[in-house]
């Protein structure tokens, strides 16, 4: 018998939806998904977390322990990043474990733990921790095709997991390339190999074959299957729960779960499919077989199609995805998941965008210094001295990143509690996770990308003509694309047009001021520092009249989940500084001006 865990209420959204499932489209249909039987649901971690601090307006804790009193017989997974918990970074062991102790406490019964590059070193701590709170841990290795990840490697890798006291293992194929002769070769490995506790394949439609490796897995042994209900994943989501149930039936593998339940459980989301309508994809709908050589995972190909119509470059799509297998060589073949499907992904943009590592993004150097693990392959030399510069062997550490963190738990606390914003102590963790977007959450600030009435929605057209930005204070009536709109600028950066609310640089660009140059003594030319791309200024570091050396850091910029230094382009003078911490720039916006 083979059992299913379904991730309709977790990777299904996050691969199809942009993670954008509400809670209370989920309530409805749990007490159906209850009765069905399933090994587990996944219904928290990954990017669920930060989704609904960022554009939901949900506690995330509040959805976990509601969803645990409405699904009171099914054990409840979560998946936890490691040292990454739910998050990019790496955290110190004290967060992790506060972590884990409350996603416990809230419902989560089961964790499944993996480390971005299968850094057992990382998976340490969490793996213990969930023990210790009597959690059920799953040990998972991301799975992913490169001359170093061989099948003897994986097999010796889950010995080791096993040995750590994990009570299951997992085959975690975020990008769905798994080719059913190595899901084969790999179950079959563990089980030869005298592996004793249940073996789960997770795996993604992404390539057109998993089904069929799904098939040979289960000759081979496995024992649970991932699986999301039909009307919910598409082909970066999870092999249909419905079709797998029914291929299973009246073979030694048969689920035994109700078959008319489940289709009852279909029709319930796809009813909650079209609600989210202004969220479909093609490019998440449609079978890919060239993930076989780019491997970019589900949830990420829909993120870097998303990022790219953001950055105004969506006709690089298919060069970027060409670009990645040479930057993840070049970084020693990690597998793209989270966060290091990020890093390398950005990586890739900006090589396709400005030439390849003219600009590097923090995260890749803090990569490269070892910060969040050890590569699975060698980088060379001359990488390392293109990314860190001639000294960089002073630069990379030899030790679990992690141990190079201080505790961190009790001044967030205090922090917190200054503000009188500790609600609850798991309000600390959402702030130590997330100190700016986790802030703004608990200050009440997040607004809701649409309230639920609004929904469902068109994807917006995009602007066809750009109008005059209307001097502040403003109130009338605006033409745009031949549709009038009533707009109303209430203050210097926010606008209401047609009642909704929006950050007025995004609808109307900033009308540069005319320079005067005065009469007697023209002005020394000034150097424009231009945002390279959308995002948000996360800090400016320096102030006019500053003198800054050319490669200094002016601002820090975070664009699609990575800080990018902003640099002065030479050596001078900070003459003016034109944005504010917090703010949102466009591409090409004027970060500040310097002689
Ligand atoms: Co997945």
């Amino acid at each position: 018998m083979v059992q299913l865990h379904d991730q309709t209420l977790r990777d299904a959204h996050q691969s199809v939806l942009a993670t954008r499932l509400r809670t209370e489209d989920m309530l409805p249909v749990c007490s159906k998904m209850d009765e069905v039987g399933f090994h587990s649901l996944e219904v928290w971690g990954g990017a669920t977390f930060d989704a609904c601090i960022r554009y939901l307006n949900e506690d995330p804790w509040e959805r976990l322990s509601t969803l645990k009193k409405h699904i009171p017989n099914t054990p409840l997974q979560m998946l936890e990043r490691a040292m990454n918990i739910v998050a990019y970074r790496n955290f110190p062991d004290d967060i992790v474990k506060k972590f884990i102790y409350h996603a416990h406490k809230n419902g989560c019964d089961n964790f499944r733990v993996f480390d971005a590059l299968n850094d057992l070193r990382n998976m340490k701590v969490p793996i213990e921790t969930a023990l210790k709170v009597r959690g059920h841990v799953q040990g998972s290795l991301c799975y992913t095709i490169s001359p170093v990840h061989t099948v003897e490697r994986y097999v010796e890798d889950f010995k080791k997991l096993e040995r750590m006291g994990c009570h299951s293992l997992c085959i975690k194929d975020m990008a769905g390339m798994i080719s059913p002769a190595r899901a084969y070769d790999i179950i079959k490995g563990c089980k030869d190999a005298g592996i004793s506790i249940p073996i789960d394949l997770h795996s993604h439609n992404t390539s057109g074959m998993t089904g069929l490796s799904y098939m040979r897995a289960c000759d081979a042994g496995v024992d649970i299957l991932d699986t999301s209900i039909s009307s919910l994943n598409g082909a970066t989501g999870q092999p249909p729960t419905e079709s797998v149930v029914a291929a299973l039936r009246d073979t030694e593998f048969d689920t035994g779960y109700d078959l008319d339940l489940l289709m009852d459980i279909r029709e319930y989301f796809n009813v909650v499919w079209r609600k989210y309508g202004h969220l479909h994809r093609e490019a998440a709908m449609r079978i890919d077989p060239s993930v076989t050589t780019h491997q970019i995972p589900g949830g990420m190909l829909s993120n870097l199609v998303s990022q790219l119509e953001q950055q105004g470059a969506a006709d690089k799509y298919e060069q970027v995805l060409k670009e990645v297998p040479r930057v993840r060589k070049d970084f020693g073949y990690p597998p793209l998941v989270t966060p290091s499907s990020q890093i390398v992904g950005v990586q890739a943009v900006m090589n396709v965008k400005f030439g390849r590592y003219k600009r590097i993004t923090n995260d890749t150097k803090e990569y490269f210094r070892g910060m969040y693990g050890r590569p699975p392959g060698e980088i060379t030399p001359e990488m390392y001295e293109t990314i860190l510069g001639p000294d960089w062997q002073d630069q990379v550490i030899e030790d679990r990143p992690s141990s190079l963190l201080k505790p961190e738990y009790d001044e967030r606390r205090d922090e917190l509690d200054s503000m009188g914003l500790v609600g609850k102590p798991e309000d600390v963790l959402t702030y130590a996770i997330y100190p700016d977007i986790g802030l703004k959450f608990l200050k009440g600030e997040v607004k809701p990308e649409f309230t639920s009435d609004q929904l469902p929605l068109k994807k917006p057209e995009p602007a066809q003509e750009v109008v005059k930005r209307p001097a502040y204070p403003f109130q009338g009536r605006v033409r745009v694309n031949g549709r009038v709109h009533a707009v109303d600028m209430r203050s210097e950066d926010r606008v209401i047009v047609d009642g909704k609310e929006y950050n007025i640089s995004l609808l109307f660009p900033r009308e540069e001021p005319a320079e005067k140059a005065p009469v007697d003594k023209p002005a020394p030319a000034a150097t424009e520092i231009l945002s390279p791309m959308l995002g948000t200024i996360l800090n400016v570091t320096v102030s006019p009249g500053q003198k800054v050396r050319g490669g200094e850091t002016v601002a820090i910029l975070e664009a699609m989940k990575m800080e990018n230094d902003i640099a002065a382009p030479r050596d001078g003078t900070v003459q003016e500084v034109r944005v504010r911490k917090g703010e949102d720039v466009e591409e090409g916006a004027v970060i500040a001006t310097m002689v």
